[in-house]
């Protein structure tokens, strides 16, 4: 396809909007030979291996892959801008919250937001997650034991200096009681190759867009969220009941922030300090 500039773009691997010939010849590109591994053959590889080009042929043959019509979002093109903006509006409302409200989360919205998490794209589509929703009060209680005894160990001993200088404008310690105070706190494992389970590519990247895609669902929901990473995360497992080929990556409790909630008074960067048009 050609940019503005004339030049040619490389075509995202499921942009195949119809079936048509051309469309077919172009998806046969993606040919079966291509095993995972050739697929992704390193991370400096990334892109290129994500993408096929629209105009040079390539080397790979075999079948087609199997292709349904694209259901394209249809916004016309004088609203897309003020879409985009209020999209922004309401994400930029987005907190960390660190103080809950017992009051209890609306029937089916962590269902919902499980299910846009699960949206993400994954590396080779092995959608490498798996989300462990606690509302049980005793798991809640023994999940802040167990992240309070190791983040006791992290602020006294594990973290460096300039990591507890860098969390110090959060004013974050040992002390976890959002743990139990949530109403729900969502454990999300990435799910790596073992006895049932594929071996995935690009885990944490995969991982992360869906937990990006989990606290803006919840968010525009109304309700609060926190980026937990207690470290290291092992104990995870035998709380939430999970096999040792999942690993947990992060703990997000959920719920109402308590009212009067306060967070810290942070600046995000402006849009020049991390955004370079070229
Ligand atoms: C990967 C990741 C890990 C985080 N881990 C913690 C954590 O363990 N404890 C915590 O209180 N906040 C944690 N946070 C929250 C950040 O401190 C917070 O996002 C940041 O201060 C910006 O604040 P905001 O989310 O309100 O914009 C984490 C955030 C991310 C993205």
């Amino acid at each position: 396809m050609a940019t503005r500039k004339g030049t040619r773009r490389l075509e995202p691997q499921m942009s195949n909007a119809s079936p048509s010939l051309d469309n077919r010849a172009r998806t046969r590109r993606y040919a079966a030979p291509l095993a995972p591994a050739s697929l992704f053959p390193g991370p400096r590889m990334c892109s290129a291996a994500h993408m096929v080009r629209t105009t040079a042929p390539s080397q790979n043959s075999g079948p087609s892959p199997r292709t349904v019509p694209l259901r394209p979002m249809t916004v016309p093109a004088a609203e897309a801008e003020e879409r985009a903006r209020s999209f922004h509006d309401v994400m930029s409302r987005r907190r960390t919250v660190r103080d809950f409200d017992s009051r209890p989360i609306p029937d089916g919205v962590l269902e919902w937001a499980v299910r846009t998490a699960a949206t993400a794209p994954s590396g080779a589509h092995v959608q490498p997650w798996r989300f462990v929703v606690l509302t049980d009060p005793e798991r809640k209680r023994r999940l802040r034991a167990a992240a309070e005894a190791e983040e006791r160990e992290f602020y006294s001993r594990r973290a460096s200096e300039e990591w507890l200088a860098a969390l110090a404008p959060l004013g974050t310690d040992a002390h976890k009681p959002f743990l139990e105070t949530a109403p729900a706190v969502i454990v999300v494992f990435e799910v790596h190759k073992g006895p049932h389970t594929p071996r995935p590519y690009y885990t944490k990247e995969s991982v992360g867009i869906a937990v990006g895609l989990l606290l803006a669902t919840l968010h525009q929901a109304g309700l609060a969220t926190l980026t937990h990473t207690p470290s290291p995360m092992r104990f995870l497992n035998e709380i939430c009941e999970r096999p040792p080929e999942e690993r947990g990556a992060y703990v997000v409790p959920v719920g109402y922030p308590a009212p009067g909630a306060r967070v810290p008074d942070l600046v995000r960067k402006p849009l020049d300090q991390v955004m370079t048009r070229l």
